[in-house]
Parts: structure tokens; C-alpha cells; sequence
């Protein structure tokens, strides 16, 4: 990107975070001719609400209309990754909030793309998938799982991985219909399940190690629920599923006659511990819709190449949701999906090698600055306790530590049912290189060691 993009693109967001706030005053306190936009933190911007608030035009200042919106989406908030990347370019941070890299992929993919758009690949793709990727993705499956499925009728090609979500969602849950979610949990779980009208149940996973409470699990699923939603390795805490806690989660699907919605896009990001799909245990596959895409793996998370994997009477649901929100995704992207999905194993073990050196310098580098690091085993992410700074919760700190350290982290109490769970929690990410890391860990070495209460 040249300076002049860059320019633009910071200016850009500056303007959406001007209209985020102009946008968050609540309508009772508005006066359309003379008030001006109030200060607004981000904590009064993530807890307010979007449904009765105005809008600034600015070719109609004088007849602003509250910002409409469906009570199914009423709760949620502009992003909180969107929101903390604003803030972070506007105070010139370094960003360790939002994970994605800071490199780029790898050339063998990208000039895979630009061949396929030479060669005319341009127009829409068949709505599931072009038939080279779903025999690719079910080759991958086989390598992975051991199983063997039919790509034309057990895999869905989707715009990432969120569109594989919200399809199995919209696709597969009736509304009233209960499902199960660990917190914290990634956050369009959450928004998904209420536009497919969903009552949702959570499971809290708890530092140190996030180790599913079993007994609660168990006593959580019963004749009511019709799904459970999970994610292996897990964002944000970098906790990956054991096979006691998979097999007991089978063992409950099994009993009720529950599915189960698996985000496995970080299964390549397995460091401590090898990945298990939830799929490939007895009697699970059939239950089962497993989501991936190409994001995390290749460094490529602007394609947005996704799919689902899932027996043919799941895969019928996805595919009609599927043919309703998107119809289906980028053609020449997919064609170079097909060569990522090739990429020898050296291609995995060089990966792995490259992210567990980062992981070090980071994880070693917040053990000085004075955080206390929880154990993370797979993904590109670790949670800390931000406590030992004396803030009264996450977005406090994240704040203090966007504007005056200048290294942005995620605050994770979005990511749970209740925020009360996540406050003492903050994410870092390591998807950046080496010198983004080391320059964060010294800008914290230096501001806020000094902040913290002993
Ligand atoms: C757990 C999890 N699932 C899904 C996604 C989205 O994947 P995609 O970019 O392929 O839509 C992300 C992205 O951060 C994620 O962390």
C-alpha cells in the first residue's frame, strides 16, 4: 500500500469514527439544530444502543431520522476489532488487536489468482463451489480426518468462514430452537444465532487453562437443545479441545440428538497439541457441519474463501441459506484456493515453525512488561490479565493502552453473554512480524510499568 492509500485509508476510518459517534448519541438526548457530538468513550459506544439514535447527513442536517434497525441486531455494536483499529490509527499504535497479519500470503497463491483472471475465470462460480475447490477441500478433509466425503454433495464454498456460520445458522436453526456456546466466543456467533432467532445458552470457559466444565456442560444439554457451537483452537484464548472434552461432547450429541457447528479455522495453527475434528469420532460425522477457510492458514484474510463441510442432510440446509446470501463467492479466488489447498506439508511445518517463534517473542516479552500470560496452545492469539495495572476493567485498559503506550489489544468482555466474566482478560495477537512485535513489547516495557500498582 503507497503513503497516499494509507493516507486515505486512515482518513476513512476517521470519518466512520466520526459518524460511530455522531451515530451512538441516544435520541432522547438529541437536539437536531444546536447539540453538538457529546465525548464519547468507547465503553458508551459499545453498551449503547443503535435503535433510536440519529443520523448525521450531511445534506440534510435540519431532518435527521433515528437510525433504523431489526431488533434481532438491536444489541450488537459496531465491532469491537473495528472500533479498537479507529482508535489505534488515530493515536499511530501498533496494532496487536485485530488478527490478521501483517505480511502478505504466499506468491505461489496469489499468482494462482491472477492466472485464473487471465484466463477468464470471471464469471459466477457454481453456487456451492467450483467443482475443483470442493474436490480439493474434500481431499484436505480425507488428509485431515481420515474420512472420506463426496465434494459435490457433502461440501458448501462460502465467502469466508462467516458466511459458512451464518449459513448453518439461518440454514439449519429454527427459531426458539436453543443452542450451546462456550464464552468467551467469537462474536459473530452471537449475532448470527439471534438473526435465525435462536435462544442461546454459555458455557464460561475459565482461566487458567479454559478446560470445559464437563458437569456443566452436562447438565447445560438436555432434550431442548438443538446444537452446540464450538471452536477448535479457540479465539480468543488459544485454548484447544482435548479429546476427553471432544469425546464427551460426542457422547452428549449422541445421547440427544444434537448437532454440532464446528469453526476449526485456526486447525492449522495447532502448536502444543494436534487438532481434533470434533467429525472424525465415532458416530459424530453425520452430526456434524465443519467450518474452515482459507484466511488464517495462507495469510490471506481479505479472499474470504470459506466452506462447510457436512453430510448431505445438513449440507442441503447450508446450501439453501447459502444460495440466498451470497449465491456464491469470487471464481478466480477460488480457482486459487485450489492451489493453497495443494501446498505441500513443508508448506504446514514452515507455518507452524515461523508463528511459534513470534508466539515466543511475544509471550516472553508480556511476561516482562508484568502481565500474567495464560497457556495458549493453538491459534495466533494469547489472553492475558491486565490487572497487575490497576485498571477497573478491559476496555479501561485497552483504552489507556491505545492512547498513551500506543499498542492496541482486544478487550475480550465482548466476547461473553455477560461482559462482568472478561474484564480482568485482554487479547494479543502475533500474527505480525517480528519487529511489529519487539517495537509493541518495548513501547509497553515503557509506559506501563511505571502505571503498575504494587
Ligand atoms: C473463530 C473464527 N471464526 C471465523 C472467523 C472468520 O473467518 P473468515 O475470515 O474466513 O470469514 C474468524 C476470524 O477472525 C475467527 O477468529
Amino acid at each position: 500500500m503507497n503513503l497516499d492509500t494509507q493516507q486515505h485509508s486512515v482518513n476513512v476510518m476517521l470519518r466512520q469514527l466520526s459518524f460511530i459517534r455522531s451515530s451512538l448519541i441516544p435520541f432522547s438526548s438529541y437536539s437536531p439544530r444546536t447539540s453538538p457530538i457529546p465525548p464519547t468513550s468507547i465503553r458508551s459506544q459499545t453498551r449503547a444502543t443503535m435503535s433510536t439514535t440519529p443520523i448525521q447527513n450531511e445534506s440534510t442536517q435540519q431532518t435527521q431520522r433515528p437510525v433504523q434497525v431489526a431488533q434481532r441486531l438491536e444489541k450488537f455494536k459496531t465491532t469491537i476489532f473495528t472500533q479498537m483499529s479507529i482508535l489505534g490509527n488515530k493515536h499511530g499504535a501498533i496494532n496487536l488487536g485485530q488478527g490478521f497479519p501483517n505480511f502478505d500470503g504466499p506468491d505461489f497463491i496469489k499468482e494462482a489468482a491472477i492466472q485464473a483472471i487471465k484466463d477468464g475465470k470471471n464469471q459466477y462460480a457454481r453456487a456451492f463451489g467450483a467443482p475443483e475447490l470442493n474436490s480439493a477441500v474434500a481431499s484436505r478433509f480425507h488428509q485431515d480426518t481420515g474420512l472420506v466425503i463426496d465434494p459435490e454433495r457433502e461440501v458448501t464454498v462460502t465467502c469466508g468462514c462467516t458466511e459458512a456460520i451464518a449459513a448453518a445458522m439461518l440454514g439449519l436453526i429454527n427459531p426458539g430452537d436453543e443452542v450451546i456456546l462456550f464464552a468467551p466466543f467469537y462474536d459473530s456467533y452471537e449475532a448470527t444465532l439471534s438473526m435465525a432467532g435462536a435462544k442461546v445458552k454459555c458455557i464460561t470457559l475459565r482461566p487458567p487453562g479454559f478446560d470445559i466444565p464437563l458437569d456443566e456442560l452436562k447438565a447445560a444439554v438436555t432434550s431442548e437443545t438443538r446444537a452446540i457451537l464450538m471452536n477448535t483452537p479457540h479465539n480468543p484464548t488459544g485454548k484447544m479441545f482435548t479429546r476427553e472434552e471432544l469425546e464427551a461432547i460426542a457422547s452428549l450429541c449422541i445421547e440427544n440428538d444434537v448437532i454440532v457447528f464446528s469453526d476449526e479455522v485456526y486447525d492449522k495453527l495447532d502448536f502444543e497439541m494436534d487438532h481434533i475434528c470434533i467429525a472424525s469420532l465415532p458416530g459424530m460425522y453425520e452430526r456434524t457441519v465443519t467450518m474452515n477457510s482459507l484466511g488464517k492458514t495462507f495469510s490471506l484474510t481479505g479472499w474470504k474463501i470459506g466452506w462447510a463441510v457436512a453430510p448431505p442432510h445438513l449440507t442441503w440446509g447450508i446450501r439453501q441459506a447459502h444460495s440466498y446470501l451470497t449465491f456464491a463467492t469470487s471464481t478466480p479466488m477460488q480457482a486459487a484456493a485450489v492451489a493453497a489447498l495443494e501446498a505441500p506439508e513443508s508448506y504446514y511445518t514452515e507455518l507452524k515453525r515461523d508463528y511459534s517463534e513470534k508466539k515466543e517473542i511475544l509471550v516472553k516479552g508480556l511476561k516482562e512488561v508484568g502481565f500474567e500470560v495464560f497457556p495458549s496452545s493453538g491459534t495466533y492469539f494469547v489472553v492475558v490479565d491486565h490487572t497487575p495495572f490497576g485498571f477497573g476493567d478491559d476496555v479501561a485498559f485497552c483504552e489507556y493502552l491505545i492512547k498513551e503506550v500506543g499498542v492496541v489489544a482486544i478487550p475480550t468482555s465482548v466476547f461473553y453473554l455477560n461482559p462482568e466474566e472478561g474484564k480482568n482478560l485482554v487479547r494479543f495477537a502475533f500474527c505480525k512480524d517480528e519487529e511489529t512485535l519487539r517495537s509493541a513489547i518495548e513501547r509497553m516495557k515503557l509506559k506501563l510499568k511505571l502505571k503498575r500498582v504494587v
